[in-house]
């Protein structure tokens, strides 16, 4: 939409996001203040720039969209459009209050978030951070890291003579964790359990669906100790926040089986990272896959679960890929632009 009445109405983005760009760039009905280097934005600049905007785009690492930033702007803003599907980082509420519309971009991501979830499985439960280290250190060559029965030996993560059955387990089940579940069928997985928010309702039609499409001998809501206790992979697919914080602490872990293998694919803060470590140097389970940790991006290689062998870690490129990143970033603009016009956004968060 567009109801250019010669005024043009300014919107700040906060990236520059490729080649999403050009359409935006050639509007003739917005004034674009667009940050011009390829690194997060500064938080002074923004504050600097958004005065009188109507619309903002943002991206995860960017900011807090809080009431500071909507003192900066003032009373002009209509939208605040993130390029993400978690919204952690926007005080929702209070853009509620503020009659602001929020944007965010889910379902674009859902594939290749899902995909990089099995890969961290994969990788986890079958030393990869150990093996592959090893080859890119030349060692290979070296005695006993030939070809034996039992040295880099990992769980597996699909069924087997010796362990026909495997259960797998989500935290959260939306749509990243259907979409994971259903890459796991042909791995021969027939059990899964999952829990979800206490306040949402069972949603028997949906499992019963799911449950029949995949041919499960088992999908059951069930609450977080049985998660911990039965899960042989547990994928944390959860929303971040208040209400998710440290779910994952040393009480969970230690309910763990030692054989289990944890990933995390949703948000670092679900996560207890000291236990974590503790879980791994101690044996509680047997590896983690992690696309997010808390403190992110501050991470060092002095950090205790970059420390831990058994822990495949990679830098939040659940959604990096070239194709699901374009689609965030156009849905992000489209958001953008439907929000300041007053049209229907593509995805708008229901407050
Ligand atoms: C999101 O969009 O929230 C993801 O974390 C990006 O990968």
């Amino acid at each position: 939409v567009s109801h250019f009445s010669g005024v043009r109405l300014k919107v700040v983005v906060c990236r520059h996001l490729g080649p999403a760009m050009p359409p935006l760039l050639e509007r003739k009905d917005v004034d674009i203040v667009l940050w011009p280097e390829d690194r997060s934005c500064e938080r002074a600049w923004l504050l600097e720039n958004i005065k009188g905007a109507a619309g903002v785009l943002v991206l995860i690492p960017d900011f807090e969209v809080n009431q500071e930033l909507l003192d900066a702007a003032g009373p002009n803003l209509r939208v605040v459009s993130t390029m993400s599907v978690g919204y952690e980082h926007i005080d929702v509420p209070l853009m509620a209050q503020n009659g602001i519309r929020v944007g965010y971009t889910p379902d674009v991501l859902t594939e290749a978030v899902a995909d990089i979830t099995i890969m961290l499985a994969l990788m986890a439960g079958r030393n990869d951070g150990v093996a592959y280290t090893l080859v890119k250190n030349g060692e290979w060559c070296k005695p006993n890291f030939g070809w034996s029965p039992f040295t880099f030996c990992g769980p597996q993560l699909s069924t087997s003579l010796s362990s026909p059955t495997r259960t797998v387990g989500f935290l959260g089940f939306g749509r990243i964790a259907q979409a994971t579940l259903s890459r796991l069928i042909p791995f021969g997985i027939t059990h899964c359990i999952y829990t979800a928010s206490p306040t949402s309702q069972p949603d028997t039609a949906r499992d019963d669906a799911l449950k029949a499409k995949h041919n499960l001998k088992g999908l059951d809501r069930v609450d977080i100790d049985r998660l911990a206790r039965e899960s042989d992979v547990l994928f944390l697919l959860t929303p971040g926040g208040k209400e998710t914080y440290h779910l994952v602490d040393a009480a969970f872990l230690r309910k763990m089986k030692p054989m289990s293998v944890l990933v995390n694919t949703s948000r670092g803060s679900v996560v207890d990272s000291d236990a974590l470590a503790t879980a791994l140097r101690e044996k509680w389970i047997w590896g983690a896959g992690l696309d997010v940790v808390e403190g992110e991006p501050a991470i060092t290689s002095d950090h205790p679960l970059v420390k831990e062998s058994r822990c495949v870690m990679v830098p939040h490129i659940g959604s990096a890929t070239f194709q699901t990143r374009l689609d965030m970033a156009t849905c992000a603009i489209d958001n953008l632009i439907q929000g300041v016009f007053g049209g229907e956004m593509p995805a708008e968060l229901k407050q």
